[in-house]
């Protein structure tokens, strides 16, 4: 078997803005902690750096700052009430000149960062490679392996797979993002019983005929026309059994019927994932690992993990609280579990991942709960060295429904929502909607293509994994809501600005980074703004621990809003402070900032799978 060498380091040594800041705050606090308490305190390691970096926090309010560090733990030690803490660590705090200034409150020093320093910081991290802000080499020399989509062929590719694709296509940008080499894999659910009676359908109902017209659509008729004529006419049954017996012993025709049956249903799907922007490194169904069973299986049984139960073939989890897993039914049949579990082992040798994870609904929890385990008994029974298990390294992260508002695409297609028809239904929702407003738009079928599938993609990523998604026309695709086409308009209206500041400052394209002057912004709304850019980077590290895209999408949110804010800044007269003026030192002050947005929301739109439009 070959095994893939691991990826070369990509050595990028970068400490963003926000870091460094954190650590000068973190070294100043902990020698003001020695100073202060070296006598009262006797475990040197409390005032270490890496100690007193670890506690500081963001404070839970905008207005205390950009930095919170808790004095409670100190207050317990000293016995001392909490101000008098403060007054004794700010007396002997010595920060770097210009980092910030330190107030008390609720039990906390806080730091609220300079914002000329900050903005500079942030100028000289961002300006020469915009696009690449937020990345880094977090990842290297990692491999993660990211399963998501898998759609079932020969069944329609309905919304019930439309999260899975989406949270799973994010993950993955996000970790290769990060420096991860991820592999993308779409497990297809290629295999199995539903297949004989497909076949049954096919040859007795004109499957030619009914295939010919929609392959899915009619495909699916014949499904639900098995299952309605199975209730009267038992032979049905028997005729499906027998037929993907067949398949398994490798009759030529019973092949050659599923492999038409995948060949259709794969073109379906690739239609799907192009209009998506979705492409996968690995295309392996269930059935790649059909002559893999059989080693899994003796592997578990010399392991001493097998036993019998009412004919079938199990491991017994019963002490872990988990039903037995079903390795192998009375008639030898193998299942979903043996399918996975030969899988893993298959992707462990192969690939020696750092993770491996399964995007797949919460639904499916016992089942991933069950294969990890089975493997990690074989793992215990082996005597596995540390590093050469994948327990631990295996993870399910599941999410929740999608209830969808519209009866009108359900009926019409028989209980099933179509992605497909979602996807054009929000393209020319999107498209009329941009002919009201913009209808000299140069592309605008393209742009309204990316805005469709925006709103149906971010309305995935707007709320938490774990939690469901109530899903609305209106709420996806207002421009004046929490949606994906809300920060593409925002991203759109950046772009306009920026193309005007090239237009007249026409000798370079990003304003000199060493001479911009951020004295003339002090105020609390573009402090707010600076400090929101400079999370960028950890946001996206914690959206990749956490598995969670949604960080992500409520961060662009917040930071769009800030923006607008910018944008209406007002003088000491109350006028809008226009963004491109006479002034150029204020100009290209005030342009490197809405470039620094900009580069944002768009690597952020891209994170999350959206493309970020220069015009709508
Ligand atoms: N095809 C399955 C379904 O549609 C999902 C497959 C999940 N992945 C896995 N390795 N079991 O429900």
């Amino acid at each position: 078997m070959t095994r893939l060498t691991s990826p070369t380091q990509t050595e990028k040594p970068m400490l963003t803005s926000y870091t460094r800041f954190q650590q000068e705050f973190a070294t100043g606090l902990a020698s003001a902690i020695e100073a202060a308490y070296s006598e009262s305190i006797d475990d040197a390691s409390l005032y270490s750096d890496t100690h007193v970096a670890a506690l500081i926090e963001r404070p839970r309010k905008a207005q205390f700052g950009d930095l919170a560090f808790p004095l409670f733990p100190y207050v317990k030690l000293v016995k001392e009430a909490p101000p008098v803490v403060f007054e004794k660590i700010f007396a002997k705090l010595y920060l770097p000149d210009d980092l910030g200034e330190v107030t008390f409150a609720g039990g906390y020093l806080n730091l609220t960062l300079n914002t000329t320093r900050l903005a500079k910081a942030l100028a000289a991290e961002i300006l020469p490679a915009p696009d690449q802000f937020g990345s880094s080499s977090f990842g290297a020399g990692k491999r993660m392996l990211v399963e998501f989509s898998s759609p079932n062929i020969a069944k329609p590719f309905g919304i019930g797979h439309l999260r899975t694709t989406v949270i799973g296509a994010s993950l993955n940008r996000i970790f290769a993002f990060l420096g991860y080499e991820t592999v993308s894999i779409n497990y297809l659910g290629d295999w199995g019983t539903q297949f004989g009676k497909m076949i049954v359908a096919y040859q007795k109902w004109d499957g030619e005929k009914e295939l010919a017209e929609n392959a899915i659509k009619g495909a699916l008729s014949l499904y639900v026309r098995f299952h309605e004529e199975e209730k009267n006419d038992p032979t049905l049954s028997e005729a499906a059994r027998l037929a993907f017996k067949k398949l398994e012993d490798g009759d030529p025709e019973m092949t050659e019927l599923w492999e038409m049956f995948k060949t259709v249903s794969w073109k379906e799907f690739e239609r799907v994932y192009n209009v998506l922007g979705i492409k996968f490194d690995l295309i392996t169904g269930e059935s790649f690992f059909n002559d893999k069973m059989d080693e899994a299986i003796s592997r578990l049984e010399k392991a001493g993990l097998t036993s019998e139960s009412r004919g079938a073939e199990v491991v017994d989890l019963g002490e872990f609280n988990l039903p037995p897993c079903l390795l192998r039914k009375q008639d030898g049949a193998t299942l979903y579990a043996t399918r996975d579990i030969a899988g893993l082992m298959y992707r462990w040798d192969t690939y020696r991942f750092c993770e491996s994870l399964y995007i797949v609904g919460s639904a499916q929890a016992d089942h991933f709960k069950q294969v990890f385990k089975v493997l990690e008994l074989l793992e215990d029974a082996e005597g596995a060295a540390p590093d050469e298990r994948m327990t631990g390294k295996v993870k399910h992260i599941p999410f929740g429904w999608v209830k969808f508002e519209d009866q009108a695409l359900k009926t019409r297609a028989g209980h099933v929502i179509y992605l497909d028809d979602v996807l054009q239904k929000a393209i020319s929702l999107a498209e009329s909607k941009i002919r009201d407003k913009n209808a000299e738009l140069a592309d605008l079928s393209n742009v309204a293509k990316q805005i469709g599938v925006g709103a149906i993609v971010f309305s995935q990523l707007s709320v938490r994994r774990q939690k469901d998604v109530n899903f609305t026309w209106e709420g996806a695709l207002n421009y004046e809501g929490e949606t994906g086409p809300y920060l593409q308009y925002t991203h759109a209206r950046l772009s306009s600005l920026l193309r005007r500041y090239h237009s007249q400052s026409d000798e370079q394209s990003v304003p000199n980074y060493n001479e911009l002057d951020y004295t003339v912004i002090n105020d609390t709304n573009t402090h707010q703004l600076m400090a929101t850019i400079a999370r960028f980077p950890a946001t996206v590290e914690n959206a990749a621990k956490e598995y969670e895209p949604f960080l992500i999408s409520s961060y662009l949110l917040e930071l769009t809003a800030l923006f607008n804010s910018f944008y209406q800044r007002r003088d000491e007269n109350g006028k809008i402070v226009k963004i491109l003026s006479d002034n150029k030192a204020l100009t290209d002050s005030l342009m490197s900032i809405v470039i620094m947005t900009r580069a944002t929301i768009a690597t952020g739109l891209h994170l999350l799978g959206l493309e970020a439009p220069e015009e709508m």
